[in-house]
């Protein structure tokens, strides 16, 4: 079973930013087979690469578009972007000094499960100022 499953209850409403969280949540998906085959890790820590990159690009993006809104909460929803930043820098920076299986797992798992609730709470709340399709 994959590790985090995107469905309608994520959608925020600004097709970039949903577009953004499909293709984070795939990404850590696929890095979650490529465990469970027991994959290369050169070639899993290649996509983990890709992960980190298009999360903290993610993460850019949606500040961008908070700013451009002028969203009231933008300071503290940006301190848990940058909260989430560290702790991924600093676990990924231990895993390119010794890439292993353990560690590699331990950043999906742990993105996914912040993921997963900074998306449904956190990034929900920005919905009805930033939504191309307000209702
Ligand atoms: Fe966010
Ligand atoms: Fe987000």
């Amino acid at each position: 079973m994959a590790l985090i499953v995107w469905t309608n209850d994520f959608q925020v409403g600004v097709d970039k930013l949903d577009a953004d969280h499909i293709m984070i949540f795939s990404l850590i998906n696929h890095i979650d087979e490529a465990h469970l085959t027991g994959s290369d890790e050169k070639a899993i820590g290649r996509i983990l690469q890709v992960l980190i990159e298009r999360a903290f690009a993610h993460f850019q993006r949606e500040e961008m578009l908070m700013k451009k809104h002028d969203y009231p909460d933008f300071e503290a929803h940006a301190a848990e972007h940058q909260k989430i930043i560290e702790e991924l820098e600093s676990l990924y920076e231990a895993y390119q000094d010794k890439p292993s299986a353990d560690v590699s797992r331990e950043i999906v798992e742990m993105l996914s499960a912040w993921l997963e609730e900074h998306v449904l709470e956190t990034d929900m709340r920005y919905r009805p100022y930033l939504s191309e399709n307000r209702s």
